[in-house]
């Protein structure tokens, strides 16, 4: 199929079947906010997504590993310099204890700065009495419960444009401004390893790391005045779903005459929206960007093959990544056809799991929930899959928050069904707290240790 497409250009999806597409009551007004998307500078510059390409492709040959996470969904009212500073100390204490124990770079990718929308399993949802439009994320519409808070506006374009512009500078400035100094991030995770129920089990890895930067400052090298060890890059990326609001900030690179989406560094397409003549597929595969899908358990490597050929004809190394979210029950059975039909192609893709998605449930007192050792199963199953195959489980890709919310259930702090109440507070799925990432990062390092 993918020989016989059409010539590719950023509005060449218009005409193909658009899933979860919200129903903007408004055309003019649409037409109006995307307007003026479409004048705004980028968010993100072509070669920052070029550079994240490069880094990816030492992924996808064995050589780096991917940490790709954040939020479900993006709040416009939990916006606060607190809540992604906090959000970044995690993802960093993560990024350390897997270099370490993994031994190769981590490449660090946020869910973030533009991660608002929302795909849904069915368009109503019934609240009460109320039958009501379903909740698609605030770049659409809003979470109350009530009609009017639910028809899409498209001012809500112009408002994730500029959280996302201010998200971004925020990360520029944490990442470069001394905030991500290799020393200082260790000090958390060692509060972290003291405090924790769990923390004897961390206890000898925690001390290795320290023993490595005292070994450092012995040889003169001190984190704050190297910049390799005081600066990070953190990539940003979202699910491209609102295809119109990544039209507009898709922007030709006056250096190579090429396509980028500069809504972010990476974008993926979800699970549901996936088809491969469907508009998503269409738009991504003519973006620079790297680009990343969603595979969910009823993926065929039929399927899967043309998906390569299409989103990355030329076999650009870093070009794809392939998000597994099968479930921790069927995630080795069904990934193993998929690595080895991949490999055999000759596709260089990056193989990440989310242990998220295909392991969420309802806990009795009907919150949405996933529990700890459900995801740490999932992750163990990627692995054995590779470790059978001989591919490289090159990366997770995760839902969590700096906060210390109570949405998932078990990790070192033993949150349970109970808890859930207390502070359940995501705008959609149930992410991993604080504690709870920072302990996955030790379960998920001790995986790939036994691996590598
Ligand atoms: C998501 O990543 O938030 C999501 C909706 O995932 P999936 O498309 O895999 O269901
Ligand atoms: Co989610």
């Amino acid at each position: 199929m993918s020989e016989t497409r059409e010539a590719w250009s950023p509005s060449s999806w218009h005409d193909l079947p658009y899933g979860q597409q919200p129903a903007w009551p408004d055309p003019g007004a649409l037409e109006q906010a995307l307007k003026q998307v479409a004048s705004m500078p980028p968010l993100v510059f072509a070669g920052e997504a070029r550079s994240l390409q490069s880094e990816l492709a030492q992924v996808a040959a064995g050589n780096a590993f991917l940490l790709q996470a954040g939020d479900c969904a993006e709040s416009f009212e939990e916006f606060s310099a607190d809540n992604i500073r906090e959000k970044l100390r995690v993802i960093l204490q993560m990024a350390i204890i897997l270099t370490y124990s993994v031994g190769v770079p981590i490449v660090k990718v946020g869910r973030i700065a533009g991660q608002f929308a929302k795909p849904r399993s069915a368009s109503t949802e019934q609240v009460g009495d109320l039958e009501l439009p379903t909740f698609r994320g605030h770049i659409v519409n809003d979470a109350t419960a009530s009609e009017a808070a639910r028809i899409p506006d498209p001012d809500r374009l112009v408002q994730a444009y500029h959280q996302s512009a201010s998200t971004l500078n925020l990360l520029r400035a944490f990442t470069k401004g001394g905030f991500a100094d290799l020393s200082r991030v260790h000090s958390w995770t060692q509060e972290f390893v003291a405090t924790s129920p769990q923390g004897r089990r961390y206890e000898q890895l925690a001390a290795e790391i320290d023993r490595a930067l005292s070994f450092m400052r012995a040889c003169g090298i001190e984190t704050e005045a190297n910049s390799s060890l005081a600066e990070v890059d953190v990539f940003t990326s979202h699910e491209a779903l609102i295809l119109g609001y990544e039209e507009a900030l898709t922007r030709q690179d006056s250096l190579t005459g090429n396509w980028f989406d500069c809504s972010a560094h990476m974008l993926w397409v979800g699970e549901r929206t996936r088809e491969l003549d469907g508009a998503h597929i269409e738009f991504l595969r003519g973006v620079g960007n790297p680009v990343g899908c969603k595979v969910g358990p009823s993926t065929s490597a039929d399927y899967l093959l043309e998906l390569c050929a299409t989103l990355n004809p030329s076999r650009i190394p870093g070009r794809l990544t392939l998000i597994s979210r099968m479930g921790a029950d069927l995630v080795e059975d069904r990934l193993r056809p998929l690595l080895r039909a991949v490999t055999d192609a000759g596709h260089p893709v990056v193989w990440a799991c989310d242990p998220m998605h295909g392991n969420t449930y309802s806990a009795p007192n009907g919150r949405k929930t996933r529990h700890f050792d459900q995801i740490l199963r999932e992750v163990g199953g990627f692995v054995r899959a590779h470790r059978a195959e001989g591919t490289w489980p090159g990366g997770i890709h995760v839902e969590l928050t700096g906060e210390d919310v109570t949405e998932c259930v078990g990790g070192g702090d033993a949150v349970s069904d109970a808890d859930l109440d207390s502070r359940y507070e995501t705008m959609c799925d149930p992410r991993l707290n604080a504690r709870q990432s920072v302990d996955m990062a030790f379960r998920v390092a001790e995986l790939l240790r036994e691996f590598t």
